[in-house]
Parts: structure tokens; sequence; C-alpha cells
């Protein structure tokens, strides 16, 4: 019996491929660094899509956002970026992880759909305490996991954003639904009043400047994102 291809299935075929390796990458990465990666796969399309509410839903038809990513990882919801960038349109995608950040640069190269935003598209391979305040952004989408990191460095991160956001300028990011209920019964007395440090930061400034948040159950686990919009 002979078997025959159509070329979209040998395209979804190779797409499926992809996305099992950046999935094989990320779980290895995220046993060795679970603090930094914060989750065991990558965020799901449908994740991807509400993070990139502000870049679909431009405040002016056709006109280029530039774009700030951080933590970028293998690339899951820079591809939702990318499905709804603009000719025009730049994107500086940030990524501690050398080994992700090697391997979205390959991606932007083979992965058809991120190779249409490649040449717009530049890939930083370092923390994002390290990106100055030269450039300035329409938009940021920030996948970092803020529930591992200490209260302080997520003010830290946060003023970041607000500081090279244009007035007017929009910033997603996720966290996953639970965390909280699931560290107070898991976690270590210290680890969970970190985290709960940490949320109240996250809340207060969805308190100042939150435009929306939306919850997504077709991720695992699943999430919530939050836009906040700094005032014009
Ligand atoms: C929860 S993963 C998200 C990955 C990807 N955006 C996704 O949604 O599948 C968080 C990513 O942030 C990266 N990261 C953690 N701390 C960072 C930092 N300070 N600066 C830049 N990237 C960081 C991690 O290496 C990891 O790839």
């Amino acid at each position: 019996m002979s078997e025959t291809h159509s070329p979209t299935g040998s395209c979804s075929a190779l797409r499926l491929d992809e996305r099992l390796r950046d999935t094989r990458l990320f779980f290895s990465q995220a046993l060795r660094t679970f603090k930094a990666t914060g989750s065991v796969v990558p965020s799901s399309p449908a994740l991807a899509h509400a993070m990139a509410e502000h870049v679909r839903e431009r405040p002016v038809p056709g006109q280029p956002l530039r774009i700030l990513e951080v933590g970028a990882g293998t690339g899951a919801i820079t591809r939702g970026l990318a499905d709804a960038m603009i000719p025009g349109d730049t994107a500086d995608l940030v990524e501690s992880n050398p080994e992700f950040a090697a391997h979205l640069e390959e991606l932007l190269t083979t992965d058809p759909d991120l190779a249409r935003i490649e040449a717009n598209s530049t890939v930083h391979a370092k923390m994002v305490d390290e990106m100055g305040t030269d450039r300035t952004y329409d938009v940021i989408t920030s996948g970092l996991p803020f529930a591992n990191f200490a209260a302080e460095d997520v003010e830290g991160i946060l003023d970041y954003y607000f500081s090279v956001l244009e007035p007017g300028g929009y910033l997603s990011f996720y966290g996953y639904l639970y965390t909280k209920e699931v560290k107070a019964v898991i976690a270590r007395r210290e680890d969970y009043l970190r985290q709960a440090r940490t949320s109240w930061v996250v809340q207060d400034w969805i308190d100042r400047y939150g435009v929306r948040s939306d919850k997504v159950y077709a991720n695992v686990p699943p999430a919530f994102v939050h836009h906040l919009r700094k005032p014009v």
C-alpha cells in the first residue's frame, strides 16, 4: 500500500514536529530552571491570542507598532504576536535562557509562522533588566513567571515596563489561576508568604492601571491575562 502526502499534510506534520521539539526543549529546561521558567509546557495558542490583543486591536489601524516581548521562551506567545503583526511593526524579543534564545533565533528563520516577522525582529539573549531605556514601545507583553519572583523584583520589572512604554501604550501579562491556593497547600511557609507579597504588588498595578482581565482556560495550567494601560 502506498502512502500519499498532500502538501498541507506534510506541512502540518512539520509544524507538529516543530511544536513537539519546542515542548521537549521547554520541559527539559523547566526541570533545570523551574524558578525562571515557571511552567512545564509552552503557552497555548489561545493564551498567545489573548496576549496579542493590543497588537491585533491597534489604536490606529495600519499604524506600525513597536513591540517588546519579555520571556519569549520557545516563541509560543511570539507566534500570537506574529499572527497579529503588520508590515512595519518591530519586535524586540527578550529571553534570558540562552538555549531558548538560540532556539528562537533558529525558529525565526525556519518556522513559517515566525519567518514572516524575522526581518523586523531581534532576539535579545539577556535578562530584562539589562535591556536599558534607550528604546520605547507601544505594546509590551510579559511572560515572566512573577509568582516565582520576589516582590521587589516584580515591582522593579513593572516600573521598567512603564518607563519604556509610551503614554497610552499597553502592557499585557499572564499569571496562572489557582497558584495561591495550590501554594497554600504545598509550599513552605516562607515561599507562600513571598508569593503573597508578590501578588499584592501585581494586584496594586492592576488596580492602578488595569483595563481588562480575561481568563483563558485553554492553557496548561489555565491562566488569566491582564491588560494595563499607561496613562496618556
Ligand atoms: C513562563 S515562561 C514563558 C515562555 C513563553 N513566553 C511561553 O509563554 O510559552 C517564562 C520565560 O521567561 C524567561 N525569563 C525568566 N526570567 C527572565 C528575565 N529576568 N529576563 C528575561 N527572560 C526571563 C524564562 O527563561 C522563560 O523562558
